[in-house]
């Protein structure tokens, strides 16, 4: 077992009608003037922008507001979200929408606390000093963002898609209002279930440490989310199956599932954010295409960890431990056909190229640093084979 820090600040307030508290929220944290910040819309159609106004305004909260953000979120809008920021005099960034508009908000929260581009905090040849508060009302269950300390930005200029986590950017506050994910395209709310589950995955499967009771809380998060992704593929507008994926999302990325096993693979996301930094793809989607892939190419590193997921998570078993790894792994795959979500890149729609299959593991190891791994160390010439595998 390895030692760990574990740090939560961000105040949750979870359930129906919450987003009438976000005034008084921001009043309570001693904030004056906010920054509403939004994505393409959906926030508009449903009436939950113009709700979150009136309780700001009741609270008398100022505010300015910058719509726009795009799934893969762009470093185009977060520097005129800093521009607009910086001349309305805001203090405080309130994110209403998914996954994407709370990334956005944290860039634009380190562009205003740190002199300099902002981009240079994604690129790694920086680290920030600090972030404006970011308070969150989260539409999309997926990211883990709204507890997080990561963001992830795409750059336009080469298309390049890079994530920066520090604790300055753990959100003040999330409102959780399970209801508000039954707008969700179907589709959307299955990579958010597969996104959940990949985050806890990417932590549980290590070659680090152990710890009984983290593995127990990952496990069950695993099975809450696999069955109620079902739930929500027949039943989309299940009050209490929203609930339970929406509280696994913030907990599967807030680290509590990594705490003493050193759990940091992210192999996977990081190969993902290659796929969706040139093709655009929905997050959730690239990772469900990738996964069996890398856990092909990994499991033997990996097998007691593999074995363990096989029975406690899918619940099947083999003669050996390595035929159990591997039925677990087809398990897995075959859930995700089951919500709807590809298990190649052919299943997403892509044929890459071989020059856009190498520069995709190039970019990928040169993103992290020469080499990502924790269940097995990966080099350029493993992502490139776990590319191919995933054709
Ligand atoms: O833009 P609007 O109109 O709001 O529509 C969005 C968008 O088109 C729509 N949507 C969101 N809530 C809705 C809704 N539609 C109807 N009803 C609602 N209630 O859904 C679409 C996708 O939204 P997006 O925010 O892009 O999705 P998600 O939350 O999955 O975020 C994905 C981004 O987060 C990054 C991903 O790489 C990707 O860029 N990640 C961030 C992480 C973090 N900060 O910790 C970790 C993750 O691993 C991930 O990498
Ligand atoms: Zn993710």
């Amino acid at each position: 077992m390895f030692n760990f820090q574990y740090y939560t600040p961000t105040k949750v307030v979870f359930g129906k009608n919450t987003e009438e508290r976000v005034g008084a929220l921001v009043k309570e944290f001693g904030y004056k003037k906010v920054l509403i910040h939004y994505g393409g819309g959906s926030v508009i159609k449903t009436g939950l922008l113009d709700k979150v106004k009136s309780s700001l305004s009741e609270s008398g909260i100022a505010f300015t507001e910058l719509g726009g953000v795009v799934p893969n979120p762009r470093i185009s809008l977060v520097y005129e979200g800093i521009e607009l920021a910086k001349k309305e005099g805001v203090d405080f960034i309130l994110a209403v929408g998914g996954g994407s508009v709370v990334d956005s908000a944290k860039a634009i929260g380190y562009g205003l606390a740190n002199e300099g581009d902002v981009w240079d905090f994604y690129e790694h040849t920086r680290t920030a000093k600090a972030c404006m508060p970011v308070g969150v009302t989260l539409t999309l269950a997926a990211t883990g963002s709204e507890m997080s300390n990561a963001s992830v930005i795409t750059n336009e200029d080469g298309w390049k898609k890079r994530g920066y986590g520090s604790d300055y950017a753990r959100p003040v506050f999330s409102i959780l209002i399970p209801e508000l994910t039954m707008t969700l395209p179907d589709y959307q709310t299955a990579c958010g279930c597969t996104d959940i589950i990949m985050h806890t995955m990417e932590r549980y499967f290590t070659s680090g440490g152990n710890m009984e009771l983290t593995d127990g809380i990952a496990e069950a998060l695993m099975r809450t989310v696999i069955a109620n992704a079902k739930v929500l593929r027949d039943d989309p507008a299940n009050y209490n199956a929203r609930a339970e994926v929406m509280w696994a999302g913030s907990l599967s990325h807030n680290d509590l599932t990594g705490c003493g096993n050193g759990g940091n693979d992210f192999a996977t996301h990081m190969l993902e954010q290659e796929l969706s930094g040139i093709f655009d793809v929905a997050h959730g989607a690239g990772l469900s295409a990738l996964w069996g892939s890398w856990a092909r190419y990994v499991y033997r590193d990996c097998l007691d960890r593999f074995c363990k997921y096989a029975v406690n998570v899918m619940g099947v078993k083999g003669a050996t431990d390595e035929e159990t790894a591997l039925k677990g792994i087809e398990a897995t795959e075959a859930f995700f056909k089951e919500i709807h979500m590809p298990v190649s890149l052919k299943e997403l729609n892509l044929d890459p190229t071989e020059e856009e299959m190498d520069l995709m593991a190039h970019k990928c190891i040169i993103a992290a640093g020469g080499k990502k791994g924790s269940a097995k160390v990966l080099f350029e010439e493993d992502l490139r084979k776990i590319l191919e595998m995933a054709r």
